[in-house]
């Protein structure tokens, strides 16, 4: 595993020194720079694992889907045999697009501008009017681009350009564990689960401030009263996220390295089906899943439904929220971020089970998930245009009696302290101070 020294007297002296201090001050330039974010681009998403798909969503010979690696666009494909290829989706000959639909199935991908003619595992199989081509043309030499890393983890498939970049399982390290949990819970109760789309959007803010919220509890009970507020008229206390009100719990958040950060609520949480708030059809397909499955079965699939109790963040595009809820970020520029959220499904379930997992997963995006996306908007534009006030404050809870570091390595701190957070930024100066050889093979 590589070395996550949080010590930052420790750290390699280097050029960003200055932007995140020990203080735990971050400059605001790492937020709204676009050289910073071009850098990042080449050295974090490239020169570390990215997560760009689930082996669900391509299950069979000739499936493929397209991801973003960064900001440069890849297709995942299974060749003839089911072997895996991270191709990036750039013509050999022109430049253009290769791939333009967002998944399917295609033996071949043909480019749309003259007509080559790709195999799913990327070699350059026709060109069109060959014999305009000298006899020394030779189309070994135009494959698409591939990856040097790919790697799969339970389905989770991650990418890399980094050929020296550690094992996914390595790199997951201690966040391994807590996503083990999250699967082996599905696991559990499904022999048939697959991934599928949920919803998509874009928000006017750098990739860091989600990265930074998903592990900052602190706001919850401000920036989500509205939504905590109508909960509570509407439906009785006990629900939504009522259990994040202070930092007096048993509740907290960790930095486990590798820039993984965990806000556990799991000590609060309790099961999660009585926790579920009302969401269109909640009783009828409640009782169609009990009808079906019966009472003992029923109710393990109703305890699937509702949040898993983690955010765990895997550093630095992916957001598992249990469940089988996770979400992931695709950096568009530097003030620009899609998100992309997921669900799974089983398909050994009740077709009520799998409605119900779904109308919960819109539920909690599109109320609380709005105040995020509006917060994250308003701090993008007064970093844009208040360059006389430099600072970010991440320095909750440094200094105080509150951070324990185990064995492992994993820091814990209060629940609504910067511990997590504070840990990503030493793993971002890591990888920026790093100098990788990113490779494409051909
Ligand atoms: S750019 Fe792809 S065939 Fe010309
Ligand atoms: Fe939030």
């Amino acid at each position: 595993m590589s070395v996550h020294n949080l010590n930052p007297a420790r750290q390699q002296p280097g050029r960003y020194d200055h932007l995140i201090r020990p203080d735990g001050l971050v400059h605001r330039t790492l937020y709204t720079d676009p050289a910073i974010f071009d850098e990042e681009m080449r050295k974090i998403f490239g020169g570390s694992w990215v997560y760009l798909a689930h082996e669900s969503e391509l299950p069979d010979p000739h499936d493929f889907k397209t991801a973003t690696l960064g900001r440069r666009p890849v297709i995942v494909a299974r060749d003839g045999n089911g072997a895996l290829h991270g191709l990036l989706n750039r013509c050999t000959h022109r430049g253009s697009l290769v791939c333009v639909k967002e998944q399917g199935n295609a033996p071949r991908f043909q480019c749309p501008y003259h007509n080559w003619t790709f195999g799913s595992d990327g070699r350059l199989l026709a060109v069109t009017f060959p014999d305009g081509f000298a006899a020394s043309f030779d189309k070994k030499t135009r494959n698409l681009g591939q990856l040097p890393r790919l790697e799969s983890y339970r389905g989770f498939i991650f990418g890399s350009l980094n050929p020296e970049v550690e094992p996914v399982a390595q790199w997951l390290g201690n966040a391994r564990p807590v996503l083990d949990w999250a699967i082996d819970k599905d696991e559990a109760v499904s022999r048939r689960w697959r991934v599928v789309k949920g919803t998509h959007y874009t928000f006017r803010a750098n990739w860091k401030h989600q990265n930074d919220n998903n592990c900052d509890p602190y706001h919850v009970p401000f920036l989500h009263s509205s939504t905590a507020k109508m909960n509570e008229v509407m439906h009785g206390v006990g629900k939504g996220l009522d259990h994040v009100k202070g930092d007096r719990n048993r509740m907290y958040v960790q930095y486990l390295g590798n820039g993984h950060k965990l806000f556990d609520q799991r000590p609060e949480m309790g099961d999660s089906w009585p926790r579920v708030r009302p969401i269109p059809g909640k009783e009828t397909h409640a009782t169609a899943i009990l009808a079906e499955a019966g009472e003992a079965m029923g109710a393990k699939y109703l305890e699937l439904v509702g949040r898993a109790g983690i955010n765990l963040i895997i550093y630095p595009n992916l957001f598992i929220m249990g469940h089988g809820m996770f979400a992931v970020y695709e950096p568009v520029s530097v003030a620009r971020t899609n998100t992309r959220y997921y669900s799974t499904l089983f398909d050994d379930a009740p077709a009520a089970f799998n409605t119900l997992r779904l109308r919960f997963a819109e539920d909690f995006n599109n109320l609380a998930g709005r105040d995020d996306n509006d917060a994250m908007e308003r701090i993008q534009d007064a970093l844009d245009t208040i360059p006389e006030m430099e600072w970010l404050d991440f320095s909750r809870g440094l200094g105080t009696p509150r951070e324990s570091t185990d064995e492992n390595g994993v820091i814990t701190g209060n629940v609504m302290d910067d511990t997590g957070v504070r840990g990503s930024y030493l793993r971002w100066k890591e990888l920026m101070h790093a100098e990788p050889q990113l490779g494409v093979v051909t």
